[in-house]
């Protein structure tokens, strides 16, 4: 790209043009984009008055960018390399050609089933090529698409349904999970029979793994007998910058989860220009990210992202483990990849599994690693650098939310240097800066502080879906002016940036985001639950694991309890939501006016009963000791 930062010097350079020059920084990347029509602003509005917009006016369609454009030049050049979940089954291979035509072909379905420009669409699907390419098809035509990840249970599935008001429901069959089956299918038609989830009109199933479905009449269809009746001609829908491309819901601290809002011009840049930049691939190059497009990472870095660059992403279906621990380290060697992409949960799993998994494969195509999704701790660090990478490669570390829309404090590989455990350097355009309670910027190196963004960025999040107020209180609001994300941070002597965590009420387990709230609501609806404190608490492989502690209404056979607890979790939220640990109690550590002391529960659950703080203001500290005995 002719604005691919290729120096430490030019990341200088461009990094203070960014935030000196913001307009014409950012116009000159977007211009190099297919457009119908330019924007009239580049960025109005503010983060104040929670209405940023970017490209104002400017009309485009993101597939054009990320399909048609390419066909000229890289027609036939792979975008989409498919790996099930099986070994032994071969590979699937789209080429920007073909993909073109299954998105336009899949456009043409959706529209036969009636969805128009603006309709929202929810995908509850596994790891199916049929995935990505519904969620362009979604764009293509302008329908708002909502993934919903495929482990989900159906009563959040239901709500996220509901939530969106959606109008069509693409789901497979069932999906192949390492040695497991997830009837997709099932799960979905029990979501849609819950009374809340009225507004589905059709479900349009895929098939997958060929297992007995009920089809309903009149509202059920099978992708195949459309898809073949399908025009592959598909004009795309000419869209506003600031029409929405995607829904996608994520965890907060309180309430449910919340729909995050993404447009379409802001964020087509901002995917396209951090993954070239963060990656710095060659065309030749192949690229493979092991997330799931359920989440955020596999919408901008598996999806939109490489297919704006023009490159060859890969989709895996399975899992890091089946048949195997030496799976991944297999796919690398057989499709030759040259750029992986995983989180710490994954790598500090296969880790444990021991070198000679990866030493059986001959690793060599390997140029960039990136880590996401979670602090990564120096031994998984050394680990990725040294087993896998035989320290040839650089690791990016890149720190960003589903909110970010991309990535936000990174480096870059090979121009930016790395540094175990830390992300680094901001992207051009984003201004970091460390809070302290009071609100007070931490100025100077060394610093620490709450982490937020002075400044609106192309990719950020717009709104939350059907509550504008919500979005202004949960990241607008703490700090008036900044953008508040949830996290903690410290900056080094360098001014480098090394995120420590959430600083409320998330967890994240595994990479995956969950509310504590959320996991007591789902405890509470246990009828023996009385009262409910779920924290997080460190975990070797999880990063976090859930710990739960219950007061319940009488005596009880405490391992059946603990699993109806899990099931309950299980049944409201999905089974990575479960918790690792629960301990029935008399009492939780309160404070005067009724408040749960967190921070002891968090601290007694990690075991540092030295920093336990000052407990007398508890309005009964016995519990404290009750619980320390009790801790399992
Ligand atoms: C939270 C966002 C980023 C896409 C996947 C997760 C944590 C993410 C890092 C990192 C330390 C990280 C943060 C953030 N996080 N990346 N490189 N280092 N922490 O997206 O589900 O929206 O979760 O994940 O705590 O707030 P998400």
């Amino acid at each position: 790209m002719e604005w691919t930062i290729k120096s430490l010097d030019q990341y200088n350079t461009d990094y203070q043009r960014s935030l000196n020059d913001t307009e014409n920084y950012w116009a000159q990347i977007a211009k190099t984009f297919t457009w119908h029509k330019e924007w009239d602003s580049v960025l109005s509005g503010d983060l104040s008055n929670a209405d940023v917009q970017w490209f104002k006016n400017g009309q485009l369609n993101i597939t054009e960018n990320c399909l048609d454009r390419h066909l000229k030049d890289k027609g036939d050049k792979v975008a989409l390399l498919y790996v099930g979940n099986d070994p032994l089954e071969k590979e699937v291979r789209y080429t920007y050609k073909e993909l073109h035509e299954a998105v336009c072909k899949s456009a043409n379905m959706l529209k036969s089933l009636g969805v128009t420009k603006g309709d929202r669409v929810c995908l509850y699907m596994s790891m199916v090529p049929e995935l990505l390419i519904s969620v362009l098809a979604c764009a293509r035509i302008g329908a708002i698409h909502s993934v919903v990840f495929g482990g989900f249970s159906s009563s959040a599935l239901a709500s996220r349904i509901e939530d969106a008001d959606c109008k069509l429901l693409i789901t497979n069959d069932a999906g192949f999970r390492g040695n497991k089956i997830i009837e997709l299918k099932e799960i979905a038609d029990e979501a849609l029979t819950l009374d809340q989830c009225q507004c589905i009109e059709k479900v349009l199933v895929h098939k997958r793994v060929g297992n007995e479905v009920q089809m309903k009449e009149g509202r059920d269809v099978w992708w195949h007998d459309l898809y073949e009746k399908s025009s592959s001609d598909c004009p795309a829908e000419v869209m506003d910058s600031e029409d929405p491309l995607f829904i996608l819901y994520t965890s907060g601290s309180t309430g449910k989860p919340k729909g995050v809002k993404h447009t379409c011009g802001g964020y087509m840049v901002w995917a396209s220009y951090t993954f070239e930049n963060v990656f710095q691939m060659k065309d030749e190059d192949v690229y493979w990210c092991s997330a799931d497009i359920g989440w955020i990472t596999g919408h901008s870095y598996i999806t939109y992202g490489p297919l704006l660059n023009g490159a060859t992403t890969t989709m895996f279906e399975g899992v890091p483990t089946w048949p195997d621990a030496g799976r991944f380290w297999e796919i690398i060697e057989k499709y030759k990849i040259s750029h992986f992409y995983t989180a710490p949960t994954a790598i500090r799993a296969l880790m444990g599994k021991g070198d000679e998994w990866v030493n059986k494969y001959d690793l060599s195509s390997l140029k960039v690693l990136g880590s996401v999704g979670e602090p990564i701790n120096e031994e998984a660090w050394e680990w990725y650098n040294e087993v896998v990478g035989k320290k040839n490669c650089p690791i990016v570390d890149t720190w960003w939310q589903t909110e970010t829309g991309g990535i936000m404090i990174t480096s870059f590989a090979g121009v930016t240097e790395g540094k175990p455990c830390f992300a680094t350097r901001p992207m051009p355009g984003i201004e970091p800066v460390l809070l302290d309670e009071n609100g007070k910027e931490v100025t100077g190196n060394p610093a620490e502080g709450n982490l937020c963004v002075k400044k609106p960025w192309p990719g950020m999040l717009r709104s939350v879906w059907g509550d504008h107020e919500r979005f202004k209180q949960t990241y607008l609001s703490a700090y008036p002016g900044h953008y508040f994300t949830g996290d903690g941070a410290k900056r080094d002597e360098e001014g480098l940036y090394r995120i420590t965590g959430r600083v409320d009420d998330v967890l994240n387990v595994s990479g995956h985001r969950i509310g504590t709230a959320e996991v007591e609501d789902a405890i509470d609806e246990h009828p023996e639950v009385i009262e409910t404190a779920v924290v997080g608490y460190p975990h070797d492989v999880k990063g976090q694991g859930i710990y739960a502690f219950l007061i319940v209404r009488s005596e009880q056979n405490e391992d059946d309890l603990r699993e109806e607890i899990r099931a309950e979790v299980t049944k409201h939220i999905g089974p990575i939501a479960k918790p690792d640990k629960i301990q029935i109690v008399q009492g939780l550590p309160k404070t005067r006016s009724g408040k749960i002391m967190r921070r002891i529960l968090r601290k007694l659950a990690a075991g540092e009963f030295n920093s336990l703080g000052d407990t007398s203001t508890l309005l009964d500290p016995s519990v404290v000791e009750e619980i320390k005995k009790g801790l399992r």
